[in-house]
């Protein structure tokens, strides 16, 4: 090979390896990123180059309570190569993070030994963006969960449900014997039906989250649906109070304003449309509660076009609270809650989504404490 061939050829073998690749000297300071490495950590090779790379490459470790490790660092002081290096990428100055998504790495970082002293000379940094896989797995973990509580809640649900039937029937009965002066027994039996009601609208609940059958599939026009959820706001007195039935009249909705952006391309899709209801009225209702009286609610929606079918896309974004970090693996299990006892069940999310499940459909959400969360509701188009 003529003189810088062989250079070149290195070159373009690291820039073809799928990998982001590093590789800093003796000192830890950078000097080559591939291409892979260029858009991965956000810093230009210009930049990157002569730096020290734990300001070019820092992982965060994914569980916050573990301490921050210099994986280069354990390497030029141990000489034996880390196999399993993972955590949450911090990305530079350029580096995609508009939507605030934590970057998740996986990959290892080798010593590279003198061909002929055996003295490390350098570190190089193999990795890559693991985000998407680790997305979907943690998706598909969550549907077998959820699944599986599903099957149990289903077998409960139908047990209790007919004991309740008969004490609210039986109780009621009893009560409408008693004669006008038996206040206290009245009191009683009212107390006793009322309590039963409840435990029948949690059983309810439970049914909707792990139910296997759709009722009434009809052609659904989702942006209507939407209009129309969103119009019987204004039909309501004051024009103040959000839309639509029970569960969000109870929200306070101040000053929220609510912005639509409706894709007139979308196609209708085949589902229950009281179904579909239920599940923008749960996550409009969270998203009221998260809102508590003022910030923005956004409600989009667009066609997505794929290879196999297309999808309608409901994207629900609110300028709330966020939701925790650490209730993120949790806000689809039922019971789940963070509201004082008694105000919340926790059965919304989960009831959404058995519902967008039985539909064919998936439901994601993004969010970042503090400053607001995005629910994704993607459901299949017609054939
Ligand atoms: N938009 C949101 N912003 C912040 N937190 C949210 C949002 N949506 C859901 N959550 C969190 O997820 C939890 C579970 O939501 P879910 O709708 O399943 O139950 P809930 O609202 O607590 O009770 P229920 O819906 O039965 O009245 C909520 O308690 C809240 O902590
Ligand atoms: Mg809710």
């Amino acid at each position: 090979m003529r003189p810088g061939e062989s250079e070149a050829w290195l070159s373009a073998m690291l820039n073809s390896i799928c990998d982001a690749v590093i590789t800093v000297d003796a000192s830890a300071l950078v000097t080559y990123l591939n291409h892979h490495a260029i858009s991965l950590t956000g810093w230009s090779a210009e930049d990157a180059l002569r730096r020290p790379v734990r300001e070019v490459f820092q992982i965060l470790p994914e569980d916050s309570d573990k301490e921050v490790q210099d994986p280069v660092d354990m390497v030029l002081r141990n000489r034996t190569t880390i196999t399993s290096l993972s955590g949450v990428l911090i990305p530079g100055p350029t580096g995609r993070q508009q939507d605030n998504a934590r970057i998740y790495i996986e990959g290892s970082a080798a010593p590279i030994k003198d061909k002929i002293t055996e003295e490390v000379v350098g570190v190089i940094l193999l990795v890559r963006d693991v985000t998407q896989e680790r997305q979907k797995r943690q998706q598909m973990m969550l549907a077998e969960r959820l699944a599986a509580l599903g099957r149990m809640a289903a077998g409960v649900a139908h047990e209790i449900n007919t004991p309740l039937t008969g004490i609210i029937i039986f109780a009621s009965m009893m009560s409408d014997r008693l004669s006008p002066e038996d206040v206290e027994d009245k009191e009683s039996l009212d107390i006793i039906v009322e309590s039963a009601e409840r435990c029948s609208r949690v059983v309810s609940g439970l049914l909707r989250f792990s139910s296997t059958i759709t009722s009434n599939i009809t052609n659904v026009d989702v942006n209507a649906l939407i209009l129309d959820l969103l119009e019987q706001r204004h039909k309501s007195p004051g024009n103040i109070i959000l839309p639509m039935k029970k569960v969000i009249r109870q929200a306070n909705l101040g000053n929220v304003s609510i912005a639509t952006i409706l894709d007139p391309s979308l196609r209708h899709i085949k589902a229950d449309a009281t179904q579909i209801e239920e599940v923008f009225i749960n996550i409009l209702a969270n998203a009221a509660e998260a809102l508590n009286g003022k910030g923005e609610l956004h409600i989009k929606t667009r066609l997505i076009t794929g290879e196999q079918h297309d999808l309608v896309e409901i994207e629900i974004t609110d300028t709330g609270r966020g939701i925790e970090e650490r209730h993120m693996n949790l806000v689809f299990e039922p019971f789940f809650t963070t509201k004082p006892v008694g105000l919340g069940t926790g059965l919304g999310l989960s009831v959404s989504h058995g519902i967008v499940r039985l539909h064919g459909g998936e439901i994601t959400f993004k969010s970042e404490p503090g400053r607001g969360t995005s629910f994704f509701i993607r459901l299949p188009c017609q054939a």
